[in-house]
């Protein structure tokens, strides 16, 4: 008997990937799908304009998508909603008892709420407590944004082992980060746009700081770095591009940052859950990698790649690191937080 899981935001660019991923899963089998008014009463495969390579899996598309307020035979809710909705459906169905592990950014810097990343920062989990103190049972868990997951993978191992003090990034974005149907053609072809809206630096300058930082007497304390951040959406279908210059507290060497990146492994690794990479960071070697179409979906789109690891002047050391924004950036990241609830026996 598998056990019974739903997707909100079902017909999104994140909800596909979800439903997508959770095909033929060991554990987990899709039983909701909800989405907004204009979606539901409608069988899947009609309200959702499928984007993705294939097509949907046969038992999801025929299943008839619900609004948010549900009822839900799952207790475990995986949430691909737009902020605008998210906030407010995502506590009201905690309160009903749900697990609920979510893709927006409503509920992420939460007093409560674990901004989670598997392999890094799984003893935040702590923080569901405090909620269920509150609910009886139902809790919100979060993943980061795209860009912060693949920027805290390479951050982790180096701050925990030689210590950061400050991180500037410049990061390259795919289109489908912003779902569908996105940026104007119109304004993306032939061309760079600096500037992504909803606050997405600000999210990358915060967000680290949460997830590197520790739980400690039922609060959050947040790491003692600063992370600066200038974002672009360039035309790329999926894949997220980093360049990321890194001031430590103490010398290192390519070498030694090179060894921690590719030996980092955590609990994911350990319990060998069904989405776990074997390798979360692969280090390449090549002078011109990473590049999205040919790194993205490394290790099932779960791994980070990182390259040219290299001295710099200014800040000591700088590298570059894509992350496959739907799939470990998103709702492959979700997934493990799934797992690692279930396999922590944190499941209502
Ligand atoms: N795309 C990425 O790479 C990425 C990565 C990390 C996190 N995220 C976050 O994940 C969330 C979803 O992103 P996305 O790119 O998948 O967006 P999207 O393609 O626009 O999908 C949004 C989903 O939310 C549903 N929705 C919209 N308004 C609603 C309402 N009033 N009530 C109920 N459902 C409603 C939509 O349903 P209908 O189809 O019925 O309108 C759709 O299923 C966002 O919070 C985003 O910031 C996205």
């Amino acid at each position: 008997m598998k056990i019974p899981v739903g997707v909100l935001g079902a017909t999104g660019a994140v909800g596909q990937r979800f439903v997508q991923l959770l095909e033929g899963h060991p554990w987990f089998e899709i039983t909701d799908v909800a989405a907004s008014d204009r979606s539901a009463g409608k069988p899947y495969r009609e309200a959702c304009t499928w984007r993705l390579a294939s097509a949907p899996p046969a038992a999801v598309a025929g299943l008839t998508v619900k609004t948010v307020e549900g009822p839900f035979a799952a207790k475990l809710l995986f949430s691909g909603l737009d902020s605008s909705v998210a906030g407010e459906v995502e506590t009201a169905l905690a309160r009903k008892g749900h697990a609920v592990v979510s893709n927006s950014r409503n509920h992420r810097m939460d007093a409560d709420v674990p901004l989670l990343i598997p392999e890094i920062n799984p003893e935040h989990l702590a923080a569901v407590e405090l909620q269920r103190k509150k609910t009886g049972g139902g809790y919100i868990v979060t993943n980061p944004n795209c860009s912060v997951i693949g920027l805290a993978m390479v951050l982790a191992p180096l701050h925990k082992a030689i210590g950061l003090e400050s991180v500037a990034v410049v990061t390259l974005q795919a289109l489908s980060g912003a779902g569908y149907p996105g940026v104007a053609s119109l304004d993306v072809a032939d061309n760079v746009m600096p500037f992504i809206g909803g606050g997405e630096e600000e999210k990358i300058e915060a967000e680290p700081l949460k997830i590197l930082g520790g739980f400690e007497a039922g609060a959050f304390i947040p790491a003692s770095l600063r992370v600066s951040a200038s974002v672009h959406r360039v035309a790329v279908s999926d894949g997220h591009t980093m360049a990321a210059f890194l001031r430590f507290k103490k010398k290192t060497s390519t070498d030694e940052a090179r060894r921690l990146l590719a030996d980092f492994r955590g609990e994911p690794q350990a319990r060998k859950l069904p989405f776990a990479p074997e390798r979360p960071i692969h280090v390449l070697d090549e002078c011109d990698r990473p590049q999205p179409r040919l790194d993205r979906d490394r290790e099932r789109g779960m791994a980070v790649s990182v390259g040219r690891v290299r001295e710099d002047g200014p800040f000591g050391l700088k590298l570059e690191a894509l992350v496959h924004n739907t799939i470990r950036g998103a709702a492959g990241t979700a997934i493990l937080n799934g797992e690692l609830l279930k396999e922590r026996g944190l499941l209502p």
